[in-house]
């Protein structure tokens, strides 16, 4: 498995580009299975959890031709299976979300259950029971999901707890149910709302995206179109503060700043100075952060997905900040990771109180999941010497080209390769 080697103590400085958004890729891309025209795409990340989607959507028939520049094409008019096998499923949890389109244009689909993962159960009861409601007849067996329905029917539906794929699921499959659809307490992610943006530019009839309350009028049929991924918010996210950290100056382009009010709100209680265009966001710090206090919560409140890349920061600020996880149970694998590397962090239940040191000291640390490895690399930014992170294949499910574009500002990040069956 491969490891990165970082060097710690230098300043980021310089300009990179942010790729497209890995969690509005994945909904969107399933997308394809709704229609039996082409959806051509552009920029889609190079990520080991597009290249998951692609050999599932591949798996199931689709055609699919990509270029080197992130445009695809995809073309799902003939498809071989209506399954999702658990071999494929169990390596992403996100691969759930062919269930909807499949079901909704073909009334079946067997999509194996997709377990839980490092930081939570995840379960997915919430996609079956809007799924039910709107006519499906589901049953679990051995490990799959076996779902049927004739056309599905319109319901209203209020979603217990905000769920991001569950109003992705339920939206794809309400496109082409018959009558209408009310999803309550959907989830607002911008996420959601590119997924919508996608399928209203292929025909569906989708109001209220992005707000808690989204109505579908079914339709008999979606058309193909061409549709351009959303800039990814947590990438932004995550570099800001390495800039933070570092004490740098970088300019971020081909992102969108609308996306990070409660992200680049902390970050000014942080002490860095931002400003923004539509799609650029330039971050200076000119000293230590002050520590800051976080509570995860749906979007638009602070994201989950920022969390562990905020403790890392509280690591090194000044004063004491606490972060309170509220969206998953076990979302705090990176802090004892983060102690091995000298930070004071104190876990009381879901939340960690985490008392800012002057220095971390580089060790060897192991990746854990997406976003705690790249807070591991943030903090090995900062720290003195040098710090090796193992089991770096979780940071490529989620960030395209991590090292290039940190060496890019000014880091020194080897990427090191491990051939046969070297940890
Ligand atoms: C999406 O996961 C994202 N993944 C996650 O990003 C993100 O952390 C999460 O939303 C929250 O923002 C993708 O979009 C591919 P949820 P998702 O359903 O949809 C409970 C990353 O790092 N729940 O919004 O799987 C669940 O247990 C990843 O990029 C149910 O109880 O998350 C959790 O407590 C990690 N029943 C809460 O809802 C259900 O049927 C939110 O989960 C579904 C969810």
């Amino acid at each position: 498995m491969d490891k990165l080697a970082i060097q710690g103590g230098r300043r980021l400085e310089g300009e990179i580009s942010i790729s497209g958004a890995k969690n509005a890729a994945l909904p969107i891309l399933c997308a394809a299975l709704l229609t039996e025209e082409t959806l051509h795409l552009d920029n889609l990340p190079k990520l080991k959890d597009i290249s998951t989607t692609l050999t599932l959507l591949g798996h199931i028939g689709t055609q699919i031709c990509l270029d080197e520049q992130g445009s695809i094409d995809l073309l799902a008019d003939r498809l071989s299976t209506l399954q999702a096998p658990y071999e494929l499923v169990k390596t992403m949890r996100a691969s759930i979300l062919v269930l909807g389109p499949l079901l909704t244009r073909y009334g079946e689909a067997m999509v194996s259950l997709p377990g839980g993962c490092a930081i939570g159960s995840r379960p997915v009861d919430l996609h079956i029971k809007g799924l039910k409601a709107m006519g499906a007849d589901i049953t679990i067996e051995r490990g799959y999901i076996h779902a049927k329905a004739g056309r599905l029917k319109g319901a209203r539906i209020f979603m217990d707890s905000v769920t991001v794929t569950g109003t992705e699921n339920l939206m794809m499959a309400a496109t082409l149910a018959e009558g209408i659809t009310v999803l309550e307490n959907a989830a607002r992610e911008p996420e959601v709302e590119d997924l919508a943006n996608c399928l209203i530019a292929m025909g569906a009839d989708i109001r209220g995206a992005g707000t808690d309350t989204v109505t579908i009028h079914g339709v008999s049929r979606l058309h193909g179109a061409a549709y351009s991924i959303m800039a990814d918010r947590i990438e932004t996210g995550t570099y800001l503060v390495a800039a933070a950290m570092t004490q740098g100056k970088i300019t971020l382009h081909r992102t969108r700043p609308d996306t990070l009010d409660a992200v680049i709100e902390k970050l000014r209680e942080a002490g860095a100075k931002i400003s923004c265009s539509n799609n650029s966001i330039t971050l200076s710090m000119d000293r230590r952060p002050l520590a800051v206090t976080i509570k995860t919560a749906p979007y638009p409140a602070f994201p989950t997905d920022m969390q562990a890349q905020f403790m890392a920061m509280n690591c090194i600020a000044t004063g004491v900040g606490s972060v309170t996880e509220t969206i998953f149970e076990n979302r705090f694998m990176h802090v004892q990771e983060m102690q091995r590397l000298g930070a004071n962090i104190e876990i009381e239940g879901n939340t960690a109180l985490v008392r800012g040191v002057d220095k971390l000291d580089g060790a060897t640390v192991m990746a854990t999941d997406l976003r705690a490895s790249a807070s591991l690399v943030l903090a090995a930014l900062v720290a003195q010497g040098e710090t090796v992170i193992e089991r770096i294949y979780h940071i490529d499910r989620g960030y395209e080209c991590i090292e290039e574009k940190f060496n890019q500002l000014g880091a020194h990040v080897k990427r090191i390769q491990r051939t046969g069956s070297g940890s």
